[in-house]
This record gives C-alpha cells, structure tokens and sequence, in this order.
C-alpha cells in the first residue's frame, strides 16, 4: 500500500511542559518504523512490550524492522486485558528486561492498546530511572487519547491507575492499517474519546461526526490527528494535571468510571462505560451548567451514531455505580471536581455538583 501523504502530512509535533515529541499517523508505517525510530533515537537496544492479542499480529513486522535499521530488540509478551496492568507484571517485565542486557542505552516500544501503553510507559519511566518510550498504539482508543500526554501507571487491588508516573513517549506511530484486525466494539469505544473531545473543545468536529463515515484512510487520518492536537493542547496547559485545565478531559468520567467498576470491568468497555458517564453529564450540565436540551439530544444521537451505550440495562444495579463513585480520585476533601459542559465545545470544572446531582442522574440512565 502506498504511505499516506507527505511525511509533513503525517506528522503531528506535541509539546508536553519541557518536552517535544512527534506522533506519525499513516498507513505502512510498522514496516518503516526502524527507520524513524533511527531519525528519532540514538540508542542499541530495545524491549517490544506487546500483549497475547497483538504481538502475533505485528510483533514480527516491527522486529524486522527494527533490526533493518541496526536495533537489537527483545520482545516481551504479557497475557492481553486489563487484568495485566499490575505492578507485579511491571515487575516482571523488568526482570525480562535486566535478563536480556538491556542497559540505560536502551529504550522501550509499547505494542498494543492502552493497556500496554499504560505499563510499557511505566517500565521505561522507572527501568534504570527512565529509558525513552515509544508508542505504537494499536487500538483506536490508545492512538487518540492514551498513547498521548504522558500518563503511565498500573492498576491495584483498589482501583485503576493508583500507581503511576509522568512520563512522556519520544515517539508515537499510529499506523492505522493495525485498526483492520481491530473487533468492531473495541473500534467503536475509541468514538466515546473522540466524541468527549468534540464536546469540550470542538464544535467543528462534533458537526463532521455527525456525518462522519468510517472506511476512508484518509478521513481516519485528520479524524486521529485532529483528536492528537485537541488533547495535547489540554494536556500542555497543566501538564501535571494541577491547575484543573487538564481536569476537562475527565468529561463523563466520574460516572464512567463508577460504571466501569460497578460492571466488574467486564460488563462495559471503557469508552462504552464513558459514553454512559457522558450522558449523565449531560443531564448535570442541563441542570448546573445552562446546557440546551437539543445539544443534550444532538449528544446522545451522536454516541448512539457510533453504537455506543446511552441507557443503563434496566436491570443493572445502580447501586453498586453509587458504591463505585467514592472511589474516584477526582473525590477531594470530600469535594467533587465534576466537569460540565455549558454549551458543545466548551467544559469546565465546578464544585457546585453534589453526590445527590450524580444519583439523580444515573437514576435516569
Ligand atoms: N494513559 C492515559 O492517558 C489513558 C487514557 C485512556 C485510557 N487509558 C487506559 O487504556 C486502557 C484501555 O485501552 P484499550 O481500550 O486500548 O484496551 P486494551 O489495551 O486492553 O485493548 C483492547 C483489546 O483489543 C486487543 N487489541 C489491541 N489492538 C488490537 C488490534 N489492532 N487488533 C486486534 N486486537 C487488538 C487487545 O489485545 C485487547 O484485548 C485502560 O487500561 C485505561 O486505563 C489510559
Ligand atoms: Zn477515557
């Protein structure tokens, strides 16, 4: 297949506080990924993390490739889900790691969704003090949101990304013919992102979506790229997510979360688990925020567009989602940082949301 565009096409340049990193997204780019990890790292060797799912599929490709522009690489192999994202298996992959030579010339390449590039970033930011990171995110979800801005981490026995670090990757490959073996579901999910982005930042976008047609490489292309400059604007305003600017982009999370975990991280994907929590900040927003009823309803139009969950199964325990909320990080001092949507291309965060405005809208899921 022929690269997609100019090299210049193809390249989206991110700033994250001090450091500047590139995202490259085409197609045929695993393939030539020895040659711009070469223009990108004057490094030896190299550690693919990738999960059971992924590395039969592209592993090779990027070995070969690798080793075509003069890298040594290990390939390391963990079982695919989120159940992997742990501290110990972090562990383990350094021991890998230490085992197969790799010194503090070397760097790490995350093979795979957000699940390995979540602990791949969390390896090279503690492996000898911190190795570079490259990113090859291999689902729709990780290319446009969880490959960039820096958060790496692992789960624990209590909660999601409990453990974690800052650490940006020096490189990103979003080659989207990986997206062809990608299950239509988990495609789907990465939409509840993109979507999220759309409300709190671009307006032009949530119109595109609203016509949007998957297929096209190209369309892919500037939907991936647009989603890539939307976030690390956010991100680079409050890179430590200190100052609540980088907050808007929990936009549908508390609930979101909470139904994630009520669903035993089972029931619900992610991004469907998000599209949920979308709604029902929505239903604050209308209540605490002025949002419009006819945006509220383009919203939800919108999700179901990309098949996506807007009511809860009548039968599903609200309860445990009200057990779930207090989980979340967002939770301080008892307060609630709870993001709200005046009007679609804009969120803020406000205080001025209580437990009982999050019930009453679950309720109405
Ligand atoms: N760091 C961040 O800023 C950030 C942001 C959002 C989400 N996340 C994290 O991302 C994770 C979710 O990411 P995800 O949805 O990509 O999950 P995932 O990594 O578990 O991938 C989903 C499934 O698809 C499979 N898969 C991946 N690519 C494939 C391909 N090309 N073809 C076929 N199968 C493929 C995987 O093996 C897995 O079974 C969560 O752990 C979440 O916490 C992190
Ligand atoms: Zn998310």
């Amino acid at each position: 297949m022929v690269a997609l565009g100019s090299f210049i096409d193809r390249v989206v340049l991110i700033r994250g506080g001090v450091h500047r990193y590139s995202a490259l997204v085409g197609t045929n780019l695993l393939d030539q990924f020895g040659k711009y990890a070469r223009k990108y790292l004057a490094r030896e060797g190299s550690a693919i993390i990738s999960d059971s799912n992924v590395a039969p599929l592209f592993a090779e490709r990027v070995t070969k490739s690798l080793r075509s522009a003069g890298f040594r690489s290990t390939l390391i192999t963990i079982p695919a889900g989120e159940k992997s994202k742990t501290l110990e298996q972090a562990g383990a992959i350094c021991d890998q790691m230490i085992a197969a030579g790799l010194d503090r010339q070397s760097f790490v390449i995350g093979l795979g969704g957000g699940v390995i590039g979540d602990i791949s970033g969390f390896v090279a930011a503690i492996y000898h003090r911190g190795i570079p990171h490259v990113q090859i995110p291999t689902t729709l979800l990780a290319m446009v949101d969880s490959s960039i801005g820096g958060k790496t981490g692992v789960d624990t026995r209590d909660g999601k990304n409990l453990i974690g670090v800052f650490h940006h990757p020096s490189l990103v490959i979003d080659d989207l013919d990986v997206l062809k073996t990608l299950p239509r579901r988990e495609f789907n999910q990465g939409f509840a992102e993109i979507i999220k982005h759309a409300i709190i930042a671009d307006t032009r976008m949530f119109r595109i979506l609203q016509s949007w047609k998957a297929g096209a490489a190209p369309a892919l292309q500037r939907l991936i790229k647009r989603n890539i400059k939307i976030k690390s604007k956010i991100v680079a305003k409050d890179e430590r997510d200190q100052t609540g600017e980088r907050a808007v982009l929990n936009f549908g999370h508390t609930v979101g979360h909470a139904i994630e975990r009520a669903g035993n991280y089972r029931k619900f994907l992610h991004g469907e688990a998000v599209s949920l929590g979308i709604v029902a900040a929505c239903a604050i927003s209308m209540k605490k925020a002025g949002l419009p009823a006819d945006q509220r309803n383009a919203i939800v139009s919108l999700l179901q567009r990309y098949e996506l969950p807007t009511r809860l199964p009548p039968t599903f325990p609200r309860e445990k989602i009200f057990d779930a909320l207090k989980f979340d990080k967002k939770f301080e001092d008892g307060k609630i940082r709870f993001v709200v949507t005046p009007r679609i291309g804009l969120a803020r965060v406000t205080s001025a949301v209580t437990l009982d405005d999050i019930r009453e809208a679950v309720s109405q899921l």
